[in-house]
């Protein structure tokens, strides 16, 4: 882009547009030295034009609620999509690639929903579609795996990937404080999307697993495939007694190359609490792969909130007004990227943490026991609690690694016996 004013198109002036707004406000003269060129929000497109706005955009900002406002402009040279949702920003990103001009987007439901179209029709304009704040907030994952680890071939990548779940998994273990009034706290600070079940069941971290796999193996693993399990049903007793064991309970994202099928998914896993992840906490985010060249590597950072996400949407737009080559997209050349070949999730295999709710009578431990052999189940390691025998006692069994499919049959077989009195608790171990 040559000239000297580069004039923005925003869609969406809340948690993210502001920080951005701010930022550039902020570090105008910065950003000059770095491009050459300054940064001009022109049109801001809201839903609401008496809202109350906690930024100031300059006086000549003109505010909208018509799409035609940003996409008929023709002095419009990118347009930043921060509204969320899906079938308006789908619908402005489609328009703005058509007429040609570059995108810079923060939506992963979008982008794990609507990705394989979207980048197919930038590729075919030769237009840029950039998403850095779509994953992990400011952490710079998108450009590390698109650009920095280009050459590694990614073993595993495991991320905590969503501030709201893992704020809500730390407050509960550290504090003792019940889900729902973390969750509160956790929209008030603006890290919960709009719809925060999308946080608590799995799937903000599922759709931006499914854009890291993009990444990161250059294939296009569907979310309806990935493995997604929430936190809603985490109870603090298997906090506290996975605590006991010396672990945390963390919503983990999780992708692995099992000799060229991909195993990907999202769920509650305990992680021993020397692992680098397991120190992780508050709304922080973080992501550590292995690279078949490079190694373990680690990056460590604010995973939502305004500023650092508008950080990365900066980063975007920055370096989409300093090209002037065809824009790197998806870090692969094919326009549209083949689907993932995929370990089927039964077939996968993990240790495992097991709760039962029993009657305390003899032949329990045994008969329980018994059945995780005969699924081929070995067992690491057995607690049982006394509490108020009346409404059964816990039994909790560490496994060692163990196929899912074999797991599964077990817990359907137990749950059965009359003695079981509630449904068998299960998470894997990391
Ligand atoms: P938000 O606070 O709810 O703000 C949404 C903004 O978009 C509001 O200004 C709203 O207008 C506008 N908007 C929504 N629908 C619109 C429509 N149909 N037409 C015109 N304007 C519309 O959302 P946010 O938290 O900033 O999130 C924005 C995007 O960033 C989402 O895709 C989200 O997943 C992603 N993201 C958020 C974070 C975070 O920390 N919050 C982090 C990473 C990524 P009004 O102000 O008039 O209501
Ligand atoms: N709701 C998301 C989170 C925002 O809690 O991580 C960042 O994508």
């Amino acid at each position: 882009m040559n000239n000297t004013v580069i004039n923005l198109g925003l869609a969406g002036l809340g948690t993210v547009g502001s920080g951005l707004v701010k930022i550039i406000q902020e570090n105008n003269d910065w950003i000059v030295r770095r491009l050459g060129k300054t940064l001009k929000v022109k049109t801001i497109m809201v839903r609401d034009l008496d809202k109350p706005r906690n930024v100031v955009p300059s006086a000549d900002t003109t505010f909208t609620t018509s799409i035609e406002d940003l996409l008929g402009d023709p002095q419009i040279d990118i347009i930043v999509e921060l509204a969320g949702g899906i079938e308006f920003p789908r619908q402005l990103i489609t328009q703005a690639l058509e007429r040609g001009k570059s995108v810079v987007t923060a939506n992963k439901a979008l982008l794990a929903e609507h990705g394989p179209e979207l980048f197919e029709l930038a590729a075919a304009k030769g237009v840029g579609l950039y998403y850095e704040a779509s994953v992990a907030g400011g952490i710079p994952i998108v450009q590390t795996l698109k650009e920095s680890l280009a050459g590694n071939r990614i073993k595993t990548l495991t991320g905590i990937l969503n501030g709201t779940a893992n704020f809500i998994m730390s407050e509960m273990s550290e504090k003792g404080e019940d889900f729902s009034t973390v969750l509160a706290k956790a929209q008030d600070k603006g890290y919960a999307e709009a719809d925060p079940t999308l946080d608590i069941e799995g799937i903000d971290a599922a759709h931006k697993l499914v854009v890291l796999i993009r990444l990161a193996y250059g294939q296009d693993f569907p979310l309806e495939r990935l493995i997604i399990e929430g936190i809603s049903k985490v109870d603090q007793f298997d906090i506290s007694l996975a605590r006991e064991f010396g672990y945390r309970v963390k919503l983990l994202a999780q992708v692995r190359d099992k000799s060229g099928l991909l195993q990907g998914g999202v769920y509650p896993a305990l992680l021993r609490q020397d692992h680098i992840l397991a120190k992780v906490d508050g709304p922080f985010n973080a992501i550590l792969l292995e690279g078949n060249a490079v190694g373990p590597v680690m990056l460590y950072g604010q995973g939502a909130g305004d500023l650092p996400t508008g950080s990365a949407v900066l980063a975007d737009i920055m370096a989409l007004a300093r090209t002037d080559s065809a824009p790197n997209n998806t870090g692969f050349l094919e326009a549209r990227l083949p689907q993932a070949q995929i370990l089927a999730p039964e077939r996968t295999v993990f240790r495992h943490y097991f709760r039962f709710t029993v009657l305390d009578r003899p032949g329990v431990m045994a008969s329980i026991a018994g059945v995780m052999g005969e699924h081929n189940i070995s067992i690491a390691q057995v607690v049982q609690r006394q509490c108020a025998p009346e409404a059964g006692v816990p039994i909790v069994f560490l496994s060692h690694s163990a196929q899912m499919n074999n797991v599964s049959a077990a817990l359907e077989t137990i749950k059965k016996f009359s003695f079981v009195l509630a449904p068998p608790v299960h998470y894997r171990i990391i």
